[in-house]
């Protein structure tokens, strides 16, 4: 049996999902849709599916089994509610949303329905990580460091980026992997506490309103405490976390795991794609009704939207919130 698969959203990062699940025996694409409607006929001369630059009209359309939903954050306007109404389980592209009461009502309805849901934190799925979560586990905990430090994404280009209420900033858009991974890590996060910097990237970027960098105090649900710092004013990439217990660091950063005991380090280096484990697990969980092979599905994307946003609101208001 094939699983018809739809896309909405046929930008970047839908094309590398495309690619890989292209690889897969048992996928059909069977709809693609771009409001650019000439991205969604390249992609369906490419992999297949039928044309369109309205979802609300290939919902409607096309019976699926499951939809991608790939566009950028301000854009998610009712995509996941038909696929609710419809009965389609869905991938979607981190982050989640930008309302994260409309994302409440996501998580509660798509549990309601059984739904089988995927979200894109795709280092996750780094064989590295699942090494590092099994360590931790064994391990005396007591804190998480992040970090997130690059340069602007397509050199300011990409508009939506860069403008606050369409991406949320770098902290909800981009950073929004590493704490997404400490809570994979340590739990779910309870309070949050931030500062921010901006005014440097807005006179050399036109229209750019996000912040400059950002420093997070975290404190978890089960007593570790954490911190994450990001900025988009390198001009290298360097993200990561660093887990830290009694007498051990574990340092996690891309498809690397670096395990320091003081008297003894160890280095273990991934060369498998997690995206491609991603669809693997997605279109498997979505064959069997089995979503245990997912290792994000929205619930948990919903809550990384929360400690994003929330963090926003105590830089803002310049006291702690709680999640
Ligand atoms: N998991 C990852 O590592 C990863 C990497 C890159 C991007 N992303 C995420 O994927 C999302 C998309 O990013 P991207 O880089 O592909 O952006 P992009 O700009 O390349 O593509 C987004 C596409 O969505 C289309 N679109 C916008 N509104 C639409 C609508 N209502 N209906 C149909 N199509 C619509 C745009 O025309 C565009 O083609 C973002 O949320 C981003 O954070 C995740």
């Amino acid at each position: 049996m094939k699983i018809r698969i739809g896309f909405i959203g046929c930008g970047g990062i839908a094309s590398a999902h495309m690619e890989r699940l292209s690889r897969l025996e048992d996928v059909e694409f069977v709809g693609m849709c771009d409001i650019e409607k000439e991205k969604a006929e390249k992609s369906a001369q490419r992999y297949g599916g039928k044309v369109y630059n309205e979802f609300e009209k290939m919902l409607d359309e096309v019976e699926m089994d499951a939809c991608y939903i790939c566009v950028p954050p301000f854009a998610h306007k009712g995509q996941e509610e038909i696929c609710i109404e419809k009965g389609i389980h869905f991938f979607v592209e981190k982050p989640v949303h930008l309302d994260l009461g409309k994302a409440e009502e996501i998580a509660k309805r798509v549990k309601d329905k059984g739904l089988i849901t995927g979200v894109g934190y795709v280092l996750r799925y780094f064989d590295v990580v699942q090494e590092a979560r099994e360590i931790i586990a064994k391990e005396q905990i007591v804190f998480a460091r992040g970090r997130y430090y690059g340069g602007v994404p397509g050199e300011g280009k990409n508009k939506w980026l860069i403008t606050k209420a369409m991406s949320g900033g770098q902290l909800v858009e981009q950073t929004t992997h590493i704490v997404n991974m400490m809570q994979y890590f340590l739990g779910d996060i309870e309070e949050v506490y931030g500062y921010k910097i901006e005014g440097i990237n807005n006179k050399i970027y036109p229209g750019y309103d996000v912040e400059d960098a950002s420093s997070i105090i975290m404190k978890f649900k089960n007593g570790y405490i954490g911190n994450l710092t990001s900025t988009w004013l390198w001009s290298g990439f360097n993200s990561g976390v660093e887990v830290v217990g009694k007498g051990i660091v574990i340092d996690y950063q891309g498809n690397t795991l670096t395990v320091d005991r003081g008297n003894k380090r160890t280095i273990s280096v991934s060369s498998l794609d997690p995206m491609l484990e991603e669809e693997k697990a997605f279109i498997k969980a979505v064959k069997t009704g089995n979503p245990s092979y997912l290792k994000s599905d929205y619930l948990d994307g919903f809550k990384t939207l929360a400690v994003t946003l929330k963090a926003h609101e105590t830089m803002e208001k310049g006291v702690p919130v709680r999640i």
